[in-house]
């Protein structure tokens, strides 16, 4: 199943698509160990949009979501993010897209624990030698709500804030797309919903591109569409999704119908 956001690659146009995959396959390993995460996936992700990735584990969500973000290489197919061309790039040219123009946050908060709040939310940047637009920054720590947590290590934070930390972080830089793996699994129900409603609004107030995998129906509602995988295989979608039609939708994929 390929699964098309736009019809702007069809006219030669220049399509509001954030970053893309083309018939991508991924296999791991060789001979006995071979294992094959993904089969041909062709997903358009909409510039500004909140997207969710959702299948069983061991469908190849995280393997996607790594060989759209330039972290891994795929087996065949291509990669865009933006209008780069990210399959067949040298390293240093990957390491480049990476750090300008993806963002992320992972399950762990992958917080630095000798950097305070507001130098871990400026790390990428000062690695990249940019200096953080001081009216974005203080946007965003607001937003995240984080202004009397700055000088905060990381030890000295609740889960949730060291996540809204990783949120700001990876905001801060406004990256072509943000990649969030499971991002509210470490976090209580309340916590992950304030993660969630940030990631949500960071999307329709600043027009800022997510993509995130999970596991909770719940979550998935924050999205604006819900892309499925089952065996390494697109195999369904639903925009304006509800926690209600996205179990429904389980539900119907295990029952095979
Ligand atoms: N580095 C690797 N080497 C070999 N096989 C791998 C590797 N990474 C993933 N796989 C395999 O690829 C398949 C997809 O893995 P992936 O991590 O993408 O699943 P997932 O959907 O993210 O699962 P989960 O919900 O458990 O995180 C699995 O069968 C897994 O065992
Ligand atoms: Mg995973």
């Amino acid at each position: 199943m390929t699964l098309t956001a736009t019809s702007g690659h069809a006219t030669g146009q220049a399509a509001p698509v954030a970053a893309r995959a083309d018939q991508v396959w991924k296999v791991y390993g060789s001979g006995e160990a071979e294992v094959t995460a993904l089969r041909g996936v062709s997903v358009s992700l909409e510039r500004g949009a909140f997207t969710a990735i959702m299948g069983p584990s061991g469908s190849g969500k995280s393997t996607l979501m790594h060989c759209l973000a330039g972290l891994d290489s795929v087996s065949r197919g291509t990669v865009h993010i933006g209008r780069t061309k990210v399959t067949g790039l040298g390293d240093k040219a990957l390491t480049r897209v990476r750090r300008d123009q993806v963002g992320f946050i992972f399950q762990q908060f992958n917080l630095l624990p000798t950097l305070t709040a507001e130098e871990n939310i400026t790390l990428p940047l000062t690695i990249a030698g940019r200096r953080p637009d001081r009216t974005w920054f203080d946007t965003v720590v607001d937003t995240v709500g984080l202004r009397n947590r700055l000088r905060h290590r990381p030890a000295q934070l609740s889960g949730g804030q060291q996540q809204r930390v990783a949120c700001a972080r990876a905001l801060v830089a406004r990256p072509e797309v943000i990649f969030a793996d499971e991002p509210t699994g470490s976090l209580d129900s309340r916590s992950g919903a304030e993660v969630l409603g940030f990631l949500r609004d960071s999307v329709h107030r600043f027009g800022q591109t997510i993509v995130m995998v999970t596991h909770d129906p719940v979550a998935a509602a924050y999205a604006d569409r819900v892309v499925f995988l089952a065996d390494g295989a697109l195999v369904s979608e639903l925009h304006a999704p509800t926690a209600d039609s996205v179990l429904d939708t389980m539900r119907r994929l295990d029952a095979g119908v």
